[in-house]
């Protein structure tokens, strides 16, 4: 009887690259079951949010364009604006050709507060249908047109007129900037202009395509969302990952390379926060980018210019910035990445899932049920303090990567059981195909939860700060600019410590970090390390009080500008 094609498949191909060491050696590979297990998801859980980036990454690159030229209006050339509704307006269409004071087809538009229809008078009520509605301060990027009044002052010898530029009766022109909306509407519309100088701000080519994705590419603005929540999530998996490796000694011997290989990642990982920021090409984006870059500049001597240049292209960042944050942020740290993580997945399969010294068999499900608990207290806690809540905030992103991991190690032995030896002892479990199933099942559940946040609460920046950022006016730097959640702990440490000390100690921490296998000499030789189980929970501690400390300086910022603005 013939083999089945699977089977002849694999023996074509083994008799040609001589698979099946690595085959057998792989369908032998476990993963231990003990009382911390349920942190072995997340390295996993990481590399599907990775993989997730990847996809929706190109897709958005399809039509993310990295320039900061004003942009234009495709059809008629024009240079574009930011158009503002300054009130909520309903524009019908007369369905009914009996009534007296309008006509069969007209357009009108009327103002309402509270539903669209409340704006309708009463005579046009069931004799008109609503066209669209224009909530207020919803903002558009339209084209503008130039027009101007020339004024012929014929009546007196004019004192203002400025010397020797006109004599008395020259026309004067006063120019107007219309943007280019239905007429119906256009009393309702005001281009948006610089509060500091009243000119218009010139939206770029990077901000009108990010704004083209969010409102009119089909899905673009789910694809962003996925791709915006799926960062925040990807990097506290892989610094949940980290810690909690730590904290079993998963780096000892011979796990070393798995774990440089590691802090390589979590660089590039970084790498890839803090180049998509700049972009959309907001204000936020501008100003964070400009900060970040600044630091090496001010507190690195020597080299620190040179760093900073080579980033921004320049003495400022500009679109040439751009275009290298584009490059960095599609080209080279995607690559970084897949050369790293195939190194450190590799590493894996030979050597396997390590099981921490000592550690003990009972109680698996309670420290889960503990993390989830925590977790959503957490979310709780936060919800019920802050009058502001924000989905990109750490006391939401980070207990939130954390319950599809808690939620998935217990479906999982639902649905695949719990392996126990005859004396009760937790069995490792196969990693080929039934931890991998279990890793699948957190991974479907991330991804639910990915699609219901993008679903529910699409990715957009609220207030000034969401807007583009015009380099040819007055750069002035809007209140609370901050970096992403993740950044915020060294965002505090520069402004808590003096800059050059700082910088010195980041980078000091960085390397012994990287080389902490080697400083545990008690995990090295299997033995229970304490200390450095001490000295990590102090850096978890460090880096979350140095976050809360970081946002609690910026509402400082936003209550003191606020009161300021209150005594003017
Ligand atoms: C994109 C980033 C990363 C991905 C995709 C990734 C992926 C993985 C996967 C799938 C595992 C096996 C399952 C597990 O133990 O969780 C693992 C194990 C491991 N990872 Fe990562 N990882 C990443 C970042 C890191 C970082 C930042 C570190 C440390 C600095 C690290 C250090 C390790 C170590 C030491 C192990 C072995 C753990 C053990 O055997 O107990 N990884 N990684």
């Amino acid at each position: 009887m013939k083999e089945p094609i699977a089977k002849r498949l694999y023996q074509w191909i083994d008799a040609r690259a001589h698979i099946s060491p690595a085959v057998e050696y792989m369908k032998n590979k476990e993963v231990p079951q003990h009382r911390h297990s349920v942190w072995y998801y997340f390295g996993g859980f990481a590399l599907f949010l990775l993989a997730l980036q990847i996809v929706s990454g190109v897709l958005l690159m399809l039509r993310y364009e990295p320039s900061a030229t004003p942009a234009a209006d495709p059809i008629s050339g024009k240079p574009l604006c930011m158009a503002r509704a300054i009130d909520s307006v309903v524009v019908i269409k007369v369905t009914d050709s009996t009534l007296f004071d309008y006509s069969l087809d007209d357009e009108v538009a009327f103002t309402y507060s509270g539903a669209p229809e409340s704006g309708l008078p009463d005579e046009l009520r069931g004799k008109s249908k609503i066209e669209y509605v224009i909530p207020k301060d919803s903002v558009m990027i339209v084209p503008y047109t130039v027009s101007a009044d020339i004024v012929k002052d014929t009546s007196q010898k004019d004192s203002t007129v400025m010397a020797g530029t006109q004599d008395a009766g020259e026309p004067t022109a006063t120019l107007h900037q219309t943007p280019d909306v239905a007429k119906v509407i256009l009393d309702h519309i005001l281009i948006v202009r610089d509060p500091s100088t009243g000119d218009i701000i010139y939206p770029s080519v990077a901000y009108v395509s990010v704004q083209n994705i969010m409102t009119n590419v089909p899905f673009g603005s789910f694809m962003r969302s996925i791709h915006a929540y799926g960062a925040n999530l990807l990097v506290a998996c892989v610094l949940l990952h980290m810690f909690s490796v730590f904290l079993m000694k998963g780096y000892r011997k011979p796990h070393e390379m798995l774990w440089m290989t590691g802090v390589l990642l979590l660089v590039i990982v970084f790498g890839f926060g803090f180049t998509g920021y700049l972009l959309p090409w907001t204000k936020l984006s501008y100003f964070a980018t400009r900060v970040g870059v600044g630091y090496p500049e001010s507190f690195i001597p020597g080299i620190g210019k040179f760093i900073a240049g080579i980033m921004r292209g320049g003495a400022e960042v500009s679109g040439e910035t751009l275009t290298r944050m584009f490059a960095l942020h599609v080209v080279v740290l995607p690559l970084s990445v897949l050369l790293f993580v195939t190194i450190h997945i590799a590493l894996l399969q030979v050597h396997g899932t390590g099981n921490p010294a000592g550690v003990k068999q009972t109680g698996m499900n309670v420290i889960a049920a503990v993390v989830g608990a925590v977790s959503l207290g957490t979310i709780a806690v936060y919800r019920s303090t802050t009058t502001n809540f924000d989905f990109t905030s750490p006391w939401f992103i980070i207990p939130i990567t954390i319950l599809p991991v808690v939620v998935g190690s217990f479906l999982g032995q639902v649905l695949l059981g719990r392996e126990k030896s005859s004396e009760g002892q937790l069995l490792p479990v196969r990693f080929y195909w039934n931890f991998a199933m279990r890793d699948y099942i957190v991974w479907l559940i991330g991804l639910a939860l990915l699609v219901a946040l993008a679903t529910f609460s699409p990715w957009r920046i609220e207030g000034d700060s969401g807007f583009p950022i015009d380099t040819t006016k007055p750069l002035v730097t809007p209140i609370g600019i901050h970096p992403e959640w993740y950044f915020m702990f060294a965002f505090e440490f520069l402004r808590l410590v003096p800059g050059e000390i700082a910088m010195i100690l980041i980078a000091a921490g960085g390397a012994v970090w990287f080389v902490i296998p080697f400083l545990d000499k008690n995990s090295q030789h299997g033995r229970k390390s304490s200390r450095f189980t001490w000295i990590g929970i102090a850096i978890i501690a460090g880096f979350l009080s140095l976050t809360w400390l970081s946002y609690r300086a910026v509402d400082d910022e936003f209550r003191q500008a606020a009161a300021t603005s209150h005594m003017k």
